[in-house]
């Protein structure tokens, strides 16, 4: 794919001094499925590059681990050891292997992702009705909107068991992978929600995970009212039951934005007070999205899906910023992981400088692949 090349303002911070978007084409095949781009992917044939490592005892502590940086990549774009390995190459030191299902799930087909029009921030509690997709693609990095719906699919419990050891074998000194995992419910059933919930996260263990992240921002399968990360009850309880699985291995919890400031105050203190070490947000933010004839992009059963991207990183800051704040009043102690909207750079060290522990981009690294050796280059290989 060929483009308009960025202004140079937009990226003077590659050290390969190349403009990866829009002169090449994502990483990710957005018009391909889920398994066509594990199969396939990384659309990837640039150098990788050298990095300057800061010493051993510059390296930061993440929840009993050691990370030579306090960057890295969420839940989704890693879809298997090929693309772990890719990301590690690349300068992202704290891995997200996909979300993983008990059993082998297929997800929604295709389209998964496409481009929406949205040159707004969207706030939380202020959304507008729906959004329109786009047929174009984006000629800045900077503007990157998209939306996704994939329906959290997972490989078969024998391919993880080979496959994850293999990512972890990939990765260099200094970062670390973490496991995503989501309980897939009987129909609604809260109880066989949360004993499959428990089943995989022993099961990610067994891979031989060495830490885990549980994936909160799904629905509420018990009253079918917002998402589960919005109800402080199930998260101190579900938490406490997935602790008692993962024993001495750290578990993270990964939520979405909050609407109302005390529910996401009371969900961290019954994070915390559940065992959970570390919280990861944001996901995505869920909207209505039309095609430009008003039909749903994705389809009539997909009226919903996640927006990520551009349209999403004031959502993702002012969350850091509560987060913050929310863990020193309390002395929780949390380890704090920011994603959304990170697709320069300096969009990482504005999340550490709102207070996140690690800074984290998906959007950003299927479209920019150089996020991270940007990032480098500014602090000069050292992370303070
Ligand atoms: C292609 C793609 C797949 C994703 N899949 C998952 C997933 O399986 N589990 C999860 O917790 N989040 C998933 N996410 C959400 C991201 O982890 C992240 O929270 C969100 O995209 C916001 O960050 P971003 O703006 O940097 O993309 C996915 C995101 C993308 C772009």
């Amino acid at each position: 794919m060929k483009g308009v090349p960025l202004p140079t303002s937009d990226r003077k911070q590659n050290p390969l001094n190349r403009d990866w978007w829009p002169d090449n084409p994502a990483i990710y095949d957005i018009k391909e499925s889920y398994l066509y781009n594990a199969e396939k992917g990384p659309f990837f044939e640039g150098v990788v590059g050298s990095r300057q490592r800061p010493e051993q005892s510059e390296w930061h502590d993440f929840i009993g681990h050691k990370i030579a940086s306090r960057i890295g990549i969420p839940a989704g774009p890693l879809l298997n050891s090929k693309w772990i390995g890719l990301a590690a190459d690349l300068g992202y030191d704290v891995l997200c292997y996909k979300t993983i299902r008990s059993s082998e799930n297929p997800g929604h087909p295709v389209p998964n992702m496409v481009y929406i029009e949205c040159d707004e921030q969207l706030i939380p509690g202020q959304l507008p009705d729906q959004l329109t997709i786009q047929k174009n693609p984006p000629l800045q990095i900077g503007k990157v909107a998209v939306t996704n719906s994939f329906g959290m699919p997972s490989r078969s419990s024998e391919y993880l068991a080979q496959d994850i050891p293999k990512a972890m074998d990939l990765l260099h000194p200094g970062q670390v992978m973490i496991v995503s995992v989501v309980g897939t419910p009987d129909g609604n059933d809260f109880d066989s929600f949360v004993q499959d919930f428990m089943a995989v996260t022993r099961q990610a263990k067994d891979y031989g995970a060495s830490i885990i992240e549980a994936n909160f921002s799904c629905p509420n399968v018990t009253t079918g009212e917002g998402e589960l990360h919005t109800n402080p009850e199930i998260v101190y309880s579900l938490t406490k039951s997935l602790v008692s699985v993962a024993g001495d291995i750290p578990l993270i919890i990964k939520v979405g934005v909050f609407e109302d400031p005390q529910v996401m105050e009371e969900t961290f203190i019954s994070a915390a007070k559940g065992g959970a070490r570390a919280i990861c947000g944001i996901n995505t933010i869920s909207m209505n999205v039309v095609d430009t004839n008003g039909r749903p992009a994705l389809g009539v059963n997909r009226l919903r899906s996640g927006v990520c991207g551009y349209p999403i990183r004031h959502a993702a800051l002012e969350f850091t910023k509560d987060a913050h704040r929310i863990n020193q009043k309390h002395n929780l102690d949390l380890t704090l992981m920011t994603t959304g909207g990170a697709l320069l750079p300096e969009h990482l060290s504005e999340f550490i400088d709102a207070g996140a522990d690690v800074a984290m981009t998906a959007t950003g690294m299927m479209w920019d692949p150089y996020i991270a050796h940007g990032y480098h280059a500014r602090k000069g290989g050292l992370d303070a």
